[in-house]
Parts: structure tokens; sequence; C-alpha cells
């Protein structure tokens, strides 16, 4: 009920939560895991396995030992901004410091940047399987998030006529997601090309989320920064880059350096600035370990070929073998049973993952695997999927 419905019924004002609160519910990924004992096999959590840069964590003790334990700049260090900025030069030159936010994570960059650019009443265009954040986002500034599907017969790739069938007067951005959570889809360039000349086309901001960005199997990363579209707003992180999902630290980067400033005005008043003694030790990571992502790619690719090659040996599976991030996303055919039904039964025989349709409806039918943990004991772990599958299907 919310507030006004209350007062109405009661005829007095009684003190609720806002409409916003109660408008959002907890994300069904968590479900699985309250309900996992310790000894599963974990293909649930979208963390790399991996530990930070030791490098990095001497810097951020030093930098704590040196005295950076106070505000910074809203925007963040201008060192290490600016050395955000020269890392895109590949993508786009003449960057620099004033095109760069620092964040306390993605999930903070993507909550400014609905407060920057959604009205109440207005609309995004959302993948969907999705990230779960990005609806609940949409409703927390007063806007609708509006789906549009990542299909597996299309590679999970976005089909510009279902865009088109989505937008309307009120939309005022797309958010794009490449590679993807939970899908490990990829764009090509042709791919990508489209999708921008659609958003130009209808002159929407573009909320890139590119969080997986340095974690990319086959070529390189293909980008929506550097389109020459000066509405591109690219939300990043260290939590996959670096395995620092824990220090919660991440970045918006635009090209526009109008929408930066405002980026920048919205963000003091969510956090007033990112952590100082940290932003000294990201700086060190990307000057001294700027090979640590490759190395943990290479080890993801690694596992995502064994996964993909497990997978589809099982009945009633098909599985694409992404290009990018750390997640797999098979279609599971078990006749007469949902994918939570599915995860639970897993559950049971030690294995946990998620049930697709916790990544929106076009989810049914799928479960996502995230390929967080040693060869070993995937391979374990897809011993026991493959016996559970063979004891459901009958
Ligand atoms: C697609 C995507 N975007 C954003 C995030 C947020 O990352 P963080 O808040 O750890 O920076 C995640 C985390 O899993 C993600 O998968």
């Amino acid at each position: 009920m919310t507030a006004l419905k209350c007062k109405a019924a009661f005829g007095v004002v009684m003190r609720t939560f806002s409409d916003r609160a109660l408008a959002i519910q907890p994300t069904g990924v968590r479900k699985m895991f309250d309900l996992a004992g310790d000894d599963v096999i974990s293909f649930g959590l979208g963390e790399p396995d991996f530990q930070p840069p030791s490098i990095a964590i001497e810097a951020f003790h030093q930098a704590m030992l040196n005295g950076r334990n106070k505000y910074t700049t809203t925007a963040g260090l201008p060192a290490l901004r600016a050395k955000i900025a020269e890392s895109w030069a590949d993508y786009q030159s003449g960057l620099d410091e004033n095109n760069v936010c620092m964040t306390m994570s993605g999930t903070n960059a993507l909550l400014n940047l609905f407060m920057t650019l959604v009205n109440p009443g207005e609309n995004v265009l959302l993948p969907e399987p999705y990230f779960p954040l990005y609806g609940p986002d949409a409703r927390l500034v007063g806007g609708e998030g509006k789906y549009y599907p990542c299909l597996f017969e299309n590679e999970f790739i976005p089909q510009v006529a279902d865009l088109e069938a989505l937008v309307d007067e009120n939309t005022v951005a797309v958010l794009y997601n490449f590679p993807s959570n939970p899908t490990g889809g990829t764009l090509n360039p042709e791919q990508r090309d489209e999708l921008l000349a659609f958003a130009q086309k209808h002159d929407l901001w573009i909320i890139s989320d590119e969080v997986y960005d340095r974690i990319v199997f086959e070529g390189e990363h293909v980008s929506f920064m550097g389109t020459g579209y000066e509405k591109v707003m690219v939300v990043n992180s260290f939590s996959k880059t670096f395995a620092m999902t824990g220090w919660r630290i991440g970045y918006i980067i635009s090209t526009n350096v109008e929408a930066m400033k405002q980026v920048i005005k919205i963000q003091y008043y969510i956090s007033a600035c990112s952590n100082d003694a940290m932003q000294y030790a990201v700086l060190e990571a990307m000057n001294s370990a700027n090979d640590y992502p490759s190395m943990m790619a290479a080890e993801f690719q690694q596992r995502c070929n064994l996964i993909v090659d497990r997978l589809n040996a099982m009945p009633g599976v098909q599985c694409h073998r992404p290009k990018g991030a750390i997640y797999v996303f098979p279609k599971v055919d078990v006749p007469g049973m949902t994918s939570e039904e599915v995860a639970m039964e897993l559950l049971k025989d030690g294995v946990l993952c998620s049930p697709g349709s916790a990544f929106g409806p076009s989810g049914e039918g799928h479960l996502r695997f995230a390929y967080t943990i040693s060869q070993e004991d995937i391979s374990r772990g897809m011993d026991k999927v493959e016996a559970t599958l063979k004891r459901l299907q009958g």
C-alpha cells in the first residue's frame, strides 16, 4: 500500500515507506545463495576468484600510512582520472581527467546516470535478460524500464526492430551491456554501429555498461566510446578488471564534458567522493599491473571452453561459446520444469547456479553459470549437473 493509499484508507496520516522503496524487490539472484550450504560447488557468484594485484594491496596500505585518509575532490584523484582517460586512448583520442568521474562502484555509476539523465515519467530501454539492477534503478528515479529482448537465437544481440517497437516520446536513454551479464554476449563493430544508429536516430542517451571490457577472449572489446556520438556515457568498474569487487570503486567516462559536470554534481550528493587511499592503489595497479586483466581473461577463456564443451555434451542443453565476461547462459530443456525448479534440483545435488528467470522472463528455460571457480571444480560441478539432468530427464 502506498503512503497515499494508507491515508485514504484510515483517514489519518500513517507514516510508511517511500513509494520508491516499496516499488522495488530484492533481486532473485540472491535467493539461491541464501538456500545454499557451505559444501556446494558454486557457479553463483559473478566475481573473479582472484585477489587484486598484490602491488595494489601494498599501495593501498602505503597510501593510508602516507595520510591518504581524507576526502578527495568529488570527481576523484586527478592523476587516476588522467590515467583512466589515457587507458581509453585506443578508442578515443583527446580524453583527459575532465572526462572521468570516479564512483564507488559500477553499481554507484549506474544509479548516478539514471539520476542524471532520467526524469520521473520517462523511460529507458533495458536489455532482457538483464543485470538485475537496471530496472530498479529506473524505478528509483521515478522512471520506467522498457525491456528489449536479447535472445539465444540471436546470439543474445538486440534487434533494432525490437528497439523500434518500444521507443516512444518518453524514452530518454537506451542501456547496452556488452560483454553481457548474464548472457556473455558480445558485439561486433557492425552490430555496435546498428545499435548506435538507433540511439542517434531517436536522440537517446546511451548508457553503456562495459564493466567486463577487459575480460574479452577474442579480438578487441567493442565499445560505444570512440563512436563520435556525444550522448554516450560509459560505466566501468575495477571490480572485474582487477578483481576488486569488495573495494567498491568504479567510474563514468564520456566525451561529453557538460554531461560529466552534471554527473559530478550528482556524485557529490551520492557519496561526496570516492575512497582516498584506494584511488592511489588503483592507480598503482593501472601503472604496474596492467597485464593483470589479460592474465585473468586467459584463465577465464580456458574455463569457458571447458564448461561450454561439457554443457553441450549433455542431453537437452545448448550453450553458445561466449567471447567475454564470466558467464554462460545455456538453454536447458527439462520438460515440465521451470528454470527455478531445475536450479533447485541442482542445489539439492550440490551445485549452485542461477535460474535464468532471475534475469527476466526471457531467461526462463536457461541457467546461468559463473565460471569463477577452478577448472577442477568446474569439472566436478559439471559431473553433478550431468547426473542431475539425466535423472530429471528420466
Ligand atoms: C553488468 C554489470 N554491471 C555492473 C556491475 C556492478 O559492478 P560493481 O558494482 O561491483 O562495480 C556488475 C556486477 O556484477 C555487472 O555484472
